[in-house]
């Protein structure tokens, strides 16, 4: 859960300016003497280090306040704060356990207790780990690419209906238009007709207004706790649940089938045999909702923004997709996205510069060890929580040429960077156990997007390339993103 995971770490930031008050007096950098024969555990960062640390949050950010500690120490190191081990894991030589470490031996802990509430309690964290394998595979099989196909058709209507309102020329806010546009495409595809029809307005507001109250920091850390936001919450949930559950049941009971990503989970079946529950599919479609949301959005304007900023990448772009209207003509389906590999890198660079879930956060339940790229052992403790910090990884420059700089075709054959380092070098879409289910939906609409738009306008990017929002639960572009278009056919 990608919003989860940044929302956690915006926690942990607070936390840690807590933990400071007490905590200020005591230590350095200590290295524990290892048990014999065993692995030493991690270089620890704790006591008057961490006044250095909180400096470097506040006053430059937390992707400098790791970076810091990861050239001083190296790929593994561990940050000791009030008590709390949070163990940083930074490249893929060392990170193979984080993403495939058994639930049993590593696990996302209490870290995901706040979505209970929110989900509800029949799926997700609300339930044992076996059930929630088998909802995993729900998900899984909701969005694998044979049953993505339907979907583009209907993601195209959306996306040229919506674009129609633009008329010849003017000015938009790209960040605000493109989330507006994927509400529209997931009330679609996702929630199906009847919601995009009938209640979209509502079910959309309620659904803000869910995410708004469950991600605050209170929220977060004391997620029962009586308030106000809590209060509001369950409202929320309660009002998007009956209207989900007059939706379910309606189709249930006049036998009508669509061919929406709600329908898979009502079809869906345990491996008993027995049915998802009408609860279980609501909590099911709103967690897939919460994830997929605000993850495409701002991927989709990250892509807009690096392409209006990169005119030589802009104009591969647009070859490609003169090359596919020569091709195919004006049609777009779901093998002529698949031939889109120029646009695929494009956002697939974006999401590097800007993952939307900055950091993963596990919990060690069995201790484990790791061998860095240098040949050093280290033993993780069991009741440390290990941090796979994406802001970083993505940037280790013997794997990633100039990391910095916005480069697509670091993707293409001959480099293939995001290979080299093996497994685990890009994991935009985390990976192994808990890999995003929605990868291949997600790139779908966003090329969808970005090849109508190219297809049909000349874009410009009218405010300066924006900042990221740190200080957003899911970072995202700062301010507005304003860009001016004309519309004009794509010259063949
Ligand atoms: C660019 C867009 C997206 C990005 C970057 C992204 C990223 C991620 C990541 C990093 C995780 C795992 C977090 C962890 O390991 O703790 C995740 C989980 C998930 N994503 Fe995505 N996601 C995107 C879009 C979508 C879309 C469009 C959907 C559905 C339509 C979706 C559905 C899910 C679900 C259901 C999970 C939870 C899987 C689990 O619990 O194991 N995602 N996503």
């Amino acid at each position: 859960m990608d919003m989860t995971t940044s929302a956690v770490w915006f926690a942990i930031a607070h936390v840690f300016m807590f933990a400071l008050i007490f905590k200020v007096a005591r230590g350095g950098i200590t290295a524990h003497p290892p048990p014999r024969s065993r692995p030493p555990p991690p270089p620890v960062v704790t006591g008057t280090c961490i006044v250095g640390l909180l400096r470097t949050l506040v006053t430059k950010g937390f992707r400098e306040m790791i970076q810091d500690q990861y050239t001083k120490l190296g790929s593994v190191f561990t940050i000791s704060v009030f008590g709390l081990k949070t163990t940083f894991l930074i490249g893929p030589e060392v990170s193979a356990h984080f993403y495939q470490g058994l639930e049993s031996d590593i696990s996302h802990g209490k870290i995901l207790e706040f979505t209970v509430p929110m989900l509800g309690k029949e799926v997700g964290y609300g339930v044992d780990i076996a059930t929630r394998t088998e909802q995993n595979r729900f998900y899984v099989d909701a969005l694998k690419p044979a049953k993505l196909r339907c979907h583009v058709g209907s993601m195209l209507q959306e996306v040229e209906k919506y674009f129609v309102k633009w008329g010849h020329q003017g000015t938009a806010d790209l960040k605000q238009e493109l989330e507006q546009l994927l509400m529209l495409i997931s009330a679609r595809c996702l929630l199906g007709k009847e919601v995009r029809e009938q209640m979209f307005d509502e079910v959309f507001s309620t659904f803000h207004e869910l995410t708004d109250n469950s991600l605050r920091l209170i929220s977060l850390l004391f997620p029962y706790a009586p308030l106000p936001t809590t209060q509001r919450r369950d409202k929320a949930r309660a009002r998007l649940s009956k209207m989900f559950t007059e939706v379910v049941r309606s189709r249930k009971s006049s036998n009508r089938f669509e061919e929406d990503v709600l329908q898979n989970l009502i079809d869906s079946k345990y491996k008993d045999g027995r049915p998802t529950t009408d609860a279980e599919v609501i909590g099911l479609i709103i967690a897939i909702l919460f994830a997929g949301k605000h993850t495409s959005s701002t991927t989709s304007t990250w892509t807009g923004a690096r392409l209006l900023n990169h005119p030589q990448h802009l104009e591969s772009v647009i070859k490609e997709q003169q090359q596919i209207v020569r091709k195919y003509g004006d049609n777009i389906d779901y093998n002529t996205l698949l031939e889109m590999s120029i646009l695929h890198c494009c956002i697939k660079e974006a999401l590097q510069m800007h993952p939307p879930a900055p950091t993963f956060l596990r919990k060690v339940h069995t201790n484990f060890t790791v061998q860095t790229r240098e040949g050093s052992e280290y033993e993780i403790p069991r009741g440390h929580t290990i941090a796979s910090p994406l802001v970083i990884s993505n940037n280790i420059p013997y794997i990633y040429k100039d990391p910095d700089v916005y480069d697509p075709e670091r993707y293409g054959r001959g480099r293939e960077e995001d290979k080299v380092g093996g497994k685990f070098c890009y994991t935009a879409f985390s990976g192994g156990r808990h890999a995003c289910p929605g990868e291949a939906y997600a790139y779908m609409q966003v090329k969808v997007i970005w090849s109508h738009l190219i297809r049909n306008f000349e874009l410009k990017l009218v405010s300066p390339f924006p900042e990221t929002d740190w200080l957003k639960v899911a970072p995202e572009p700062k301010g507005k993103v304003m860009v001016s278009y004309e519309r004009r056919p794509l010259p063949i």
